[in-house]
């Protein structure tokens, strides 16, 4: 009995060992000129899913130290190609749709949580056809509308949250930042209908929905889990909140909201106008699920860089005091007065806080594209085939001294006197959802670049320009510790964030204002 238990064990260490062996020894065989370099690896199927998972920023760079900016690690069974640096972005970015696909990776982990028939569960023309609907249903005009509403939506956060009650205290940054933008996104995009049909269950419904979003998913999002099951039934929820309102909507015949006499201008009843190539509506299920991707898609990307706007912002109270002295100049003393989408493109620190924020704090360090043939890499040998997902990650040049000088050091006025526009080059193409940016040139490209570009932009820059002015017009922040440094990335989620426990100080600026 005990014999066959170490003989079983024996077994199967010698197993483990023969195959860590072989795949050690087979990366030492000479490999063809048209494969890129592969990082050394000691266990099969997982690779370096460690080295990657703990800092996967730290991995890429050590990786181009050794390598150069083109080589293939293992993840998990999976054979990921790093392309780096502007070309490498060019080469994965702007792909041509036959070559690579972003809708057979990304989809298994968005899909449950987006619904079905839009974005990745629909074929790409179909998804230039949608970015298009939502980036012109994002006009001036609404995004006018949307500033005094965040700015009430924090104010009212600042005034009733426990966590900011008294003169002065000490908080926790990622979880404050996530409370406000999850109010001010059920409020600016969604309307005043919906958020006042999810008010009791909205945060919840976000949270399940949330945990479809996990690393694991990406592997079994059909997995029999609770977690599975409760974002499951929070989309179905969700949807039929917003296919319900569309109903009303449609029976009313009026597709507009009036919020205290005014129309408000918003995404649902755009969208219920906008009309596909082929001639037909939206179907009410697509609205219903292109407002929950809205939702979610900017969520994750738009909390992490007001956490750490607000923590590097503690770390350096000069520049939050020039950001205050910006904005007494140009808006005048009194805290009271509202502003408006003028007055935040008269702040031009305020901006460029959040451009250099988004530089070094890039939320999305990894994007993906499955590769759908075989594709040589200009000036190169190398051609990558398909059993490879190509990898592309904009933050190693944001933090290559080649781009920009001291890289780790946070400094928005290293954008004073020059745009990001200058190093974008003046490419422009039209994938479907108007004219953009190729982008590709530059070496900054928080958002990406071609025809999976980001259309959230002028949103998030909207929010959280709106969500800062709105906390330093109020409040003085601190470090806890009094020095400048800030807190460690963590890199569990898909999204690099500061660490949960990452606290600052805050104290009001006018104890009698509250
Ligand atoms: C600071 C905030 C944000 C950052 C840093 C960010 C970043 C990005 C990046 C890097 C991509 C490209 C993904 C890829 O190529 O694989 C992307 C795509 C996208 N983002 Fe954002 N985003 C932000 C906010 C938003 C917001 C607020 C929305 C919603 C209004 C949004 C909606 C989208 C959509 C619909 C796509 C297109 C996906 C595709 O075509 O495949 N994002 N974003
Ligand atoms: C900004 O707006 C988008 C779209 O509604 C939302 O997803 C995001 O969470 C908002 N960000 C903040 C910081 O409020
Ligand atoms: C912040 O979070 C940490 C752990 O996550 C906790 O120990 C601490 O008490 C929190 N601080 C505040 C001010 O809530």
């Amino acid at each position: 009995m005990v014999d066959t238990a170490v003989r079983g064990a024996l077994y199967l260490v010698v197993a483990v060992l023969t195959s860590i062996f072989i795949n050690v020894i087979r990366q030492h065989l000479p490999r063809p000129k048209s494969e890129p370099p592969l990082v050394f690896h000691w266990l099969p199927i997982i690779g370096n899913a460690i080295e990657y998972g703990t800092d996967p920023f730290d991995f890429y760079r050590r990786c181009r130290a050794k390598h150069g900016d083109i080589f293939t690690f293992v993840l998990l069974g999976k054979h990921m190609t790093v392309c780096l640096g502007p070309e490498g972005n060019e080469f994965v970015l702007n792909g041509r749709i036959s070559d690579v696909n972003a809708e057979e990776i990304y989809g298994p982990l968005t899909t449950p949580v987006f619904g079905s028939d839009i974005i990745y569960d629909c074929p790409n023309a179909k998804l230039m056809e949608q970015k298009k609907f939502v980036k012109f249903g994002l006009t001036q005009q609404a995004l006018e509308a949307h500033v005094p509403l965040i700015e009430k939506e924090v104010l009212s956060y600042l005034a009733s949250n426990p966590k900011f009650q008294g003169a002065r205290g000490r908080v926790n940054v990622s979880a404050a930042m996530s409370e406000i933008t999850i109010f001010t996104a059920g409020r600016a995009l969604q309307g005043a209908e919906v958020r006042k049909k999810l008010t009791a269950d909205f945060a919840e419904l976000y949270h399940d929905l949330d945990m479809g979003f996990q690393p694991i998913n990406f592997l079994m999002p059909w997995a029999p889990l609770p977690q599975n099951r409760r974002r499951d039934a929070a989309h179905l929820k969700m949807r039929s909140v917003y296919m319900d309102l569309i109903n009303d909507r449609r029976k009313s015949a009026s597709h507009k909201v009036i919020v205290e006499g005014n129309e408000e201008p918003d995404m649902i009843s755009n969208l219920m106008n906008c009309v596909y190539k082929n001639g037909q509506a939206i179907p009410d299920k697509e609205i219903a699920n292109m407002m929950i991707t809205l939702l979610m898609g900017g969520q994750h990307s738009s909390s992490s860089a007001s956490a750490w706007i607000m923590l590097r912002l503690a770390s350096q109270p000069s520049i939050a005091e020039e950001l205050y002295d910006e904005q007494l100049r140009h808006l005048g003393p009194d805290p009271g007065r509202a502003f408006s989408l003028s007055d935040l493109s008269r702040l031009p620190l305020l901006s460029n806080v959040i451009k250099e924020t988004l530089r070094v704090h890039s939320s999305i360090h990894t994007l993906m594209r499955k590769v759908m043939r075989p594709i040589p890499v200009p000036n190169s040998d190398y051609v990558i085939t398909p059993d490879k997902v190509l990898v592309s990650s904009p933050i190693v040049s944001h933090m290559s001294s080649e781009h920009f000088p001291n890289p780790e050091i946070w400094d928005p006025h290293r954008w004073d006197d020059h745009d990001v526009e200058d190093m974008a080059g003046d490419d422009i193409v039209d994938y479907g959802y108007g004219a953009t940016s190729k982008g590709t040139k530059s070496p900054y490209l928080p958002f990406g670049a071609g025809r999976h570009r980001c259309i959230g932009e002028k949103f998030a820059y909207l929010n959280l320009s709106t969500i800062i002015l709105t906390i330093i017009r109020n409040m003085k922040l601190k470090t806890v510790d009094g020095t400048s440094s800030v807190p460690p990335t963590d890199y569990t989620s898909l999204f690099s964030r500061p660490v949960q426990s990452a606290e600052i100080l805050w104290e009001r600026r006018r104890p009698e204002y509250l």
